[in-house]
């Protein structure tokens, strides 16, 4: 028997898929799990009523995921004693959240057809599910992904953006995931929906740069509303709105970045520099023009994979655990 081929067989015994061999597709459950989007998006709908901000907090899994060694539900795993994962990573400590959404919609789909979806997959349902329920676009998702084993928080650390980067970094960083400057400015409009801590903007409100001054790009009345929110030496965990309509995915977050309302550095940077401007300046008049190319751009991160060989966890916050015997077969 070839190495290839021992390798291959040692995987399938494992219940492992590389993931390079599957191609995604739309309607990969039609046959085997086809509640799968009815149960994401109705668990969905019960968290956003008990808390609207979850729509946000689960859409932002997306990139947070994709961005690290691709869509491969890596930053749903928690540590272990020989792993760092992705949720103490810079980006996710005292952030990212609502992980519990997606054990709920887990459980649930366990339920009806247990060992069939994946949690990568979940996290781009329940995305799309989310700007949707927000009075977003809809499209078709490319599903058939795979979890990984594992996680790296050095990897997250290194990859994910700071909200203090400018423009021209955010360009270089999306470029390299083959993602466009509009890609890169519509994606950024996910931040139409959801919440950032005062720790996130502290540094433009009083210190930009270095200067000991405030970003000059803040609108007055915006920055003296954000000083009364985030004072200086104030509690960072203390939340502002990403943009005027928190709850509502619309192109107002266009809107503000133009009067100079923009939450984030990152925000605001991208009406500040010129190859950025003109995108934002577009999806500020035109909110189809937003829709589409956002969908698109979800779409391309949707398609970023590490090539790694996967498994279908059967808990999103840890991989499955393999009897001792078939992991000696090697
Ligand atoms: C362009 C580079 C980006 C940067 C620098 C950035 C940065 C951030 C930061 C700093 C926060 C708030 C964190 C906190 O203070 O706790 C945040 C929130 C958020 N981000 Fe981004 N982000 C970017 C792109 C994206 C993309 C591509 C998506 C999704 C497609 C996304 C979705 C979200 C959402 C929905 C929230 C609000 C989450 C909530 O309310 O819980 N972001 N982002
Ligand atoms: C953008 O940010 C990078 C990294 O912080 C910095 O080196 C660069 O000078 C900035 N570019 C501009 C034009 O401000
Ligand atoms: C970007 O595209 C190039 C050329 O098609 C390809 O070789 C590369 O793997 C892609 N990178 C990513 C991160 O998908
Ligand atoms: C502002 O930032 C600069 C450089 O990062 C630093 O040297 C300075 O001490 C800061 N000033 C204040 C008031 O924090
Ligand atoms: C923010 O909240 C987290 C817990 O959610 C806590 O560990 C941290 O100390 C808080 N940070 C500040 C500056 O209060």
């Amino acid at each position: 028997m070839s190495p290839l081929l021992a390798a291959f067989l040692l995987l399938v015994s494992m219940g492992l898929t590389s993931a390079s061999t599957v191609p995604l597709r739309p309607g990969f459950y039609a046959e085997t799990c086809p509640e799968a989007d009815f149960i994401v998006k109705d668990v969905m709908r019960r968290n956003m009523i008990r808390e609207p901000r979850s729509a946000a907090s689960v859409m932002r899994f997306q990139f947070h995921d994709c961005f690290v060694n691709g869509c491969d539900a890596s930053v749903l795993l928690d540590d272990t004693p020989n792993m760092l994962g992705e949720k103490l990573a810079l980006s996710n400590i005292d952030s990212l959240r609502s992980y519990e959404v997606i054990d709920e919609v887990k459980e649930e789909l366990e339920k009806v057809c247990p060992g069939t979806v994946s949690c990568a997959d979940i996290i781009i349902m329940a995305a799309r599910a989310a700007v949707v329920l927000s009075g977003g676009p809809d499209w078709d998702v490319k599903l058939g992904r795979v979890d990984s084993l594992t996680a790296s928080q050095e990897d997250s650390n290194n990859i994910m953006p700071s909200p203090r980067a400018n423009a021209s970094l955010l360009m270089d960083l999306f470029q390299r995931f083959n993602l466009s400057v509009k890609d890169m400015v519509a994606l950024s409009g996910s931040h139409s929906i959801g919440q950032a801590r005062c720790f996130s903007i502290l540094f433009r409100l009083y210190n930009q740069s270095g200067s000991g001054r405030p970003d000059p790009a803040i609108e007055t009345n915006y920055r003296e509303k954000l000083d009364k929110l985030c004072p200086l030496g104030g509690d960072e965990n203390v939340t502002g709105d990403l943009d005027a309509t928190p709850t509502t995915f619309d192109n107002r977050y266009f809107k503000d970045l133009v009067a100079g309302r923009g939450f984030l550095n990152s925000d605001q940077t991208l009406y500040t520099f010129p190859e950025t401007r003109k995108y934002v300046t577009l999806f500020s008049k035109n909110q189809l023009a937003f829709f589409r190319a956002f969908v698109e751009g979800m779409i391309k991160m949707g398609d970023l994979q590490s090539g790694r060989p996967g498994e279908i966890r059967s808990n999103c916050r840890m991989a499955n655990s393999r009897p001792v015997r078939v992991l000696m077969e090697s």
